[in-house]
């Protein structure tokens, strides 16, 4: 859907910031700005600044920032549309009405209908539990050890035995067969239609924002399936859902712990642990890696302490960190799983647990060594000889030396002979390393070009940055830059706006962060532009220095580029007096 630029921003300018921001977050005014907790990542001090100025938020502990429509969408989960119809309601400014393909249209109502129906479903499970027919699941509950309190915070209800009274009631309440069958809740048979769910207690499956999207559902007793989960549906996809992410997201802890059940996840959080999530009848996803990877940096593997749950540890560990999240793994034994572990020595011995979970490298090192016998020389040799490679993944020198040293330590090898070791396979042939070696040298090749590329988009940043907080700035650079010699595509185009803004005499930040709002990652980096901290430690000259050398990269950048691009002599031959001029520039400005 387009909306007219003019909307856009009446919408946004009739929302004022802090109002907005403070529904979600409490702020102080501290001078000009308002400060408070940073509600995108876990912080224990406010570094989460609102400018009413500039009409942006700005967090410096992570790096979130933008106006009030990215707010509104980050905070909630919400796409473009639907934050700029949450904000023209709280405005009361109305919105054209939405032109959807016939498709898209059919799809969207499709979804909305099917959260409606789950919704009711789940309410409906809820109340029958604490009906008199809902005794059994009420009492197995009880018997688990769950509150009233944790019932109700997930929802949690009992399908009867009746085999279809779900389908009649969802059918009174006005809906179709066809759509009741998408939603996952009633098999349609030759005999008739029935409800998926029955005689089991239900837990509903929530997404981040707290909407219902399927089910599952335990015996009351032993029985197969243990658990019985709705299938994949237009609004349930199972490798990008966790379950108790809506609770764990805001739950202002570094780490999450991330476990392997319902019950896991619910009991941890009777017991205080609100940052626990599941991932539900399916193995850890990069999808759900890299959904983490959005409220926290460190995982602690809470899964059973059985062969499966070893299994799917060594699973995870490699796909979280492929996303950058570093890996704990908490050690349960004696106990099978959380549940069972905080039933029997409570809350804080399984605190004591998180704090002593181990290092994800050491904890693979450790299972690997099960499969030696380490009596035996050769085996132990072998065994050695398998670390040592494992150590070589490392490729980073300093790391891989903490490694071989906490692994020295650990097994007790003498640690100049696993270096040795480390070494000495790494530089063999046929070892697996050598490949790595040459992977590692063409990775340092790129790091050096990336290096380079990165001083000069910094250059850029800073340039931009330092136009936009110093207007009197704007005026020194006239006859030397324009917009075009900010070469990065996104640079340039937040250039362009911020000179434009210049030559009307109103830069505007929040409306120019308007124009990259489709993209992410583009209106986190342009909202970053309009609050980087400018170095206040420099004095008067060292200032000036900075700002000259930055304006000289800038364009001596803009040139390099525009010679490898030029095709003709006469614009080389142009673009080599430009150069030669900028270096008597250089001279000259300082
Ligand atoms: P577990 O068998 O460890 O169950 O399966 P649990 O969580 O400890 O459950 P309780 O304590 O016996 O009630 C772990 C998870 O694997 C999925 C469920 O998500 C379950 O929570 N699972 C297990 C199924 O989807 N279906 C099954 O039949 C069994
Ligand atoms: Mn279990």
């Amino acid at each position: 859907m387009y909306y007219p630029e003019e909307l856009v921003e009446e919408v946004r300018t009739r929302n004022d910031i802090v109002d907005v921001i403070s529904g979600y977050v409490k702020l102080q005014k501290k001078g000009s700005n308002y400060f408070g907790l940073c509600p995108f990542h876990n912080e224990k001090s406010p570094s989460f600044s609102v400018s009413p100025q500039k009409q942006m938020y700005y967090c410096f502990g992570c790096g979130a920032g933008g106006n009030t429509i990215t707010f509104v969408m980050e905070y909630e989960n919400f796409t473009f549309p639907e934050a700029l119809k949450l904000l023209a309601d709280r405005a009361g400014v109305r919105l054209p009405e939405v032109e959807y393909s016939k498709e898209e249209r059919e799809k969207a109502d499709k979804r909305s209908e099917l959260l409606k129906i789950n919704k009711a479903a789940a309410n409906y499970f809820y109340y029958q539990l604490h009906q008199p027919q809902g005794k059994y699941g009420y009492a197995y509950f009880k018997k688990r050890e769950l509150t009233e309190e944790t019932i109700r915070r997930f929802g949690l209800g009992y399908a009867n035995k009746t085999s279809s009274d779900l389908y009649q009631y969802l059918r009174s309440k006005g809906y179709r067969d066809e759509i009741l069958r998408d939603s996952g809740l009633v098999t349609v048979e030759e005999r008739g239609t029935h409800d998926k769910f029955w005689n089991r207690v239900m837990f509903p499956i929530m997404d981040v924002n707290s909407r219902v999207v399927g089910f599952g559902g335990r015996v009351l007793g032993d029985g197969e399936p243990k658990y019985l989960n709705s299938p994949e549906t237009l609004v349930f996809d199972k490798s990008r859902n966790l379950y108790g992410l809506n609770y764990a997201r805001i739950s202002r802890e570094k780490y999450m712990l991330v476990c392997e059940g319902y019950m896991d996840v619910i009991a941890l959080h009777q017991a205080g642990f609100s940052n626990t999530v599941a991932s539900l009848g399916t193995a850890l996803t990069t999808q759900h890696a890299i959904l983490l990877k959005r409220y926290t940096e460190q995982v602690i593997l809470t899964y059973d302490s059985d062969g499966a749950g070893e299994k799917a540890a060594l699973r995870a560990i490699p796909i979280l960190k492929e996303v950058g999240i570093s890996t704990k793994v908490l050690n349960m034994k004696p106990y099978k799983d959380p549940d069972e572990f905080i039933k029997n020595l409570g809350a804080e011995a399984f605190r004591q647990r998180i704090h002593e979970a181990q290092n994800s490298f050491l904890y693979e090192i450790d299972v690997l060594k099960k499969n030696y016998q380490l009596e035996d020389p050769e085996q132990k040799t072998r065994f050695y000889h398998e670390v040592a490679k494992k150590l070589l993944e490392f490729e980073e020198e300093l790391e891989r030396d903490n490694y071989i040293q906490a692994v020295a330590r650990e097994y007790r090898i003498p640690y100049e002979n696993l270096r040795r070791l480390v070494n000495r396979l790494g530089t063999m042939p046929g070892v697996a390393s050598k490949a790595v070696n040459r992977q590692v040298e063409s990775k340092r090749e790129v790091e050096r070009k990336k290096e380079k590329d990165d001083g000069n988009l910094r250059a850029q940043r800073l340039l931009l940055t330092w136009l936009i907080e110093r207007p009197e700035l704007y005026d020194r650079i006239q006859g030397i830059l324009t917009a075009e010699d900010f070469v990065e595509p996104l640079y340039h185009r937040a250039a362009e706006l911020v000179f434009a803004g210049y030559q009307q005499n109103k830069v505007n930040p929040a409306e120019i962060l308007n124009h990259f709002i489709n993209d992410e990652e583009q209106y986190r980096e342009v909202a970053a532009l309009f609050h980087a901290r400018l170095e206040d430690s420099l004095n008067n000259e060292e200032q000036k220095k900075a700002f000259s050398d930055i304006v000289y990269r800038v364009k001596k950048n803009s040139l390099d580029h525009a010679s490898q691009k030029a095709t003709d002599i006469s614009e080389l031959q142009r673009i080599i007096q430009e150069q030669a001029a900028l270096k008597m520039l250089s001279v000259a400005m300082e």
